[in-house]
């Protein structure tokens, strides 16, 4: 949620931060903005709207001409978007860039006002911040911005700019992420790596209450108490090219079409000799073997892929697992036993309902196992356990690789759990993982089969204003995910059911022509999910089918059905998702929606 940027160097300032946030934009566009050194002096130039409504502004206008200089993308959470309330924010002598919340801003603009008579310009709870930092300056850059992290709270990153100090930026991080790039003869600052990686791919990750200091394009660092800190220098393993669309119209289709290596890519390191193999994360068959519940805790997509592996482990390894939504299960007092794993699955690793669950699990004697995509990321960190998804940077707000390669790592551990309590022999779990490594190429084949059906059908549902996704068993699990996906892209409503749940209330819903997506992959169950397809078509339903191949079911159920590769039911859910992925884009697509930007919405999710 809002992506912040920083650049000293020789370059053009305005043109560094400006591509910067155009790899950041994910985290939030309503209002972008940027504060650069030109001749000595700090010159803004922000505006509503997307950063290109900020580029054709300065087209206008001019835009800032120096070498130092911060920038923002912003996701409101204090005050509507708009010119006034877009970052940077300014004191007299100090402007900054903010991306978190300031827990206690109320309390801290009473005093300004109290104490400074401060007039405020915007809703911000960041111009409070820049007001605060004003109020302590006394011309030692250092000391001011510690004095303000004594009495600010909430999770945050900021970049600092001094008006008597030019050619410098500041930064410091409390719990938002932020990262310090470190080029030959420049510097920068951002929320994430992508924003960098054009201009270099070393980096250090600030910690918890460590300041930043960029000058003569080399970096400085100190803690809390002002003590220089020596830093270890990173280098990221993520190429210039897998920040851009590569061809792609959007990033979400190129990130459908990236499925088959983001799979192969997490699952070959976890694979020795035919079987699960986790020890390099630290994971080993005593651990496995050592749990009595096990509680799966994410937000949203991510809690999608928990509920896939609810119905695997459980299936597999017949240990009980509850799967809770981080913002419930942190206030619901759960009651959380010394032998229970609580796994917290997330693609950025730091959404605050996440690492607070993460947070709290830690002060019992649980064991807390983290499944994240983005290197280093908090959850990554403070977690007992790591298995990172190897999915690359995701960027289109709707996530698709980073479920995917979710739910490889689900499969991965139960069967590796499964195996480890005895609950399958060595050979069902050689059969199990041997399919687990086919579908890399399943998954291609199944986008390329379908693409052009669903692309069709999407042509079908433009028009709807409600919709429904059913299933039973794990397609109920999938339906979830194919829901919450249609909805967020297309802004079609639509809900996802257990298909044998509808006749006690919902079915009331259906009307003429509404589309009901059923997912019935489970052959298990398919008869059962036929016959509540054929009840809402008897009251209307337009239905569309997702099942396999050679699944027979009458014509007359389906208006429209999209036929998937057959593999094992336990692995349907890696094949089942691409169709679900596929409607979702196509229908957004020629809903002539911002597919990678849909509204309201931010990816990395950093608060509450
Ligand atoms: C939807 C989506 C979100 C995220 C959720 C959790 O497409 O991406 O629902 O899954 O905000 O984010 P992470 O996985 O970063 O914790």
């Amino acid at each position: 949620m809002c992506g912040i940027v920083g650049y000293v160097g020789p370059r053009d300032c305005s043109d560094v931060l400006v591509s910067a946030l155009t790899k950041l934009e994910y985290r939030g566009y309503d209002s972008a903005g940027i504060a650069v050194f030109e001749n000595g002096k700090i010159e803004v130039a922000k505006s509503k709207g997307r950063l290109s409504d900020l580029v054709e502004k300065m087209k206008k206008e001019g835009k800032p001409q120096g070498h130092a200089g911060i920038g923002h993308t912003r996701w409101a959470t204090h005050g509507e978007p708009s010119d006034v309330n877009s970052h940077p924010h300014s004191g007299r002598r100090v402007t900054i860039v903010h991306n978190g919340i300031i827990e206690n801003y109320k309390d801290i603009k009473q005093f300004l006002i109290e104490n400074d008579r401060t007039e405020f310009l915007s809703d911000t709870d960041t111009e409070v911040v820049a007001q605060l930092l004003d109020f302590y300056y006394d011309g030692n850059p250092i000391r001011c911005i510690r004095k303000v992290l004594h009495e600010i709270r909430g999770s945050f990153a900021l970049g600092i700019v001094f008006a008597d100090r030019p050619e410098t930026v500041y930064a410091v991080r409390c719990e938002s992420p932020l990262i310090v790039g470190q080029g030959k003869g420049e510097a920068f600052i951002a929320s994430d790596v992508p924003a960098i990686i054009k201009y270099t791919k070393d980096y250090y990750l600030l910690e918890y209450g460590e300041i930043a200091v960029l000058k003569n394009g080399s970096v400085s660092f100190c803690d809390f108490h002002g003590r220089m800190v020596e830093k270890e220098l990173k280098t990221a393993d993520w190429d210039e090219d897998s920040a851009e669309k590569g061809g792609y119209p959007h990033f979400m289709i190129k990130e459908i079409h990236e499925q088959p290596t983001a799979v192969k890519t997490t699952i070959t390191p976890r694979i020795e000799n035919g079987l699960p193999d986790l020890s390099e994360c630290g994971i080993t068959p005593e651990t496995l073997k050592s749990f009595n519940n096990i509680f799966i805790v994410a937000c949203g997509t991510a809690m999608h892929a928990g509920m896939v592996g609810k119905y695997v482990i459980e299936k597999l390894a017949r240990v009980s697992v509850t799967v809770d939504i981080a913002s419930e299960f942190r206030y619901r007092d759960p009651l959380i036993g010394e032998n229970d794993l609580v796994i917290i699955i997330s693609q950025s690793g730091e959404t605050a309902d996440s690492k607070a669950v993460l947070n709290l699990v830690k002060g019992t004697k649980a064991k807390t196992l983290a499944i994240v995509n983005v290197k280093g990321s908090s959850i990554a960190r403070e977690a007992d356990m790591v298995i990172y998804t190897h999915a690359g940077p995701e960027i289109a707000v709707a996530s698709t690789k980073a479920y995917m390669v979710q739910l490889a790592v689900m499969y991965l551990l139960a069967f590796e759990m499964a195996y480890a309590k005895g609950r399958i022999d060595e050979e069902k779990c050689r059969q199990l993982t041997g399919e687990l490594v086919k579908m890399p190429e399943v998954i291609e084949k199944t986008i390329n089969s379908i693409s052009t059906v669903c692309q069709f059908i999407s042509t079908q549902l433009i028009t709807a204003d409600s919709l429904l996704y059913i299933g039973r068993g794990l397609d109920y699990a999938l339906s979830m995910e194919g829901s919450l996906k249609l909805k967020e892209i297309s802004y079609i409503h639509s809900e996802s059911y257990a298909a044998g749940e509808l006749k006690h209330g919902t079915i009331s819903l259906i009307t003429d022509g509404m589309p009901v997506i059923a997912v019935a992959t489970q052959n298990s169950l398919l008869e059962k999910t036929v016959s509540n397809i054929k009840e809402v078509k008897a009251r209307g339903a337009m239905t569309i089918v997702i099942c396999d191949e050679k699944a027979e079911i009458d014509r007359d159920a389906a208006d429209y059905m999209v036929r998937i590769p057959k593999i094992s039911q336990t692995l349907m859910p890696m094949v089942a998702t691409v169709p679900m992925q596929l409607l979702a884009y196509y229908t957004s697509v020629n809903k002539g929606n911002d597919v990678d930007k849909p509204r309201n919405l931010a990816k990395s999710v950093t608060v509450e």
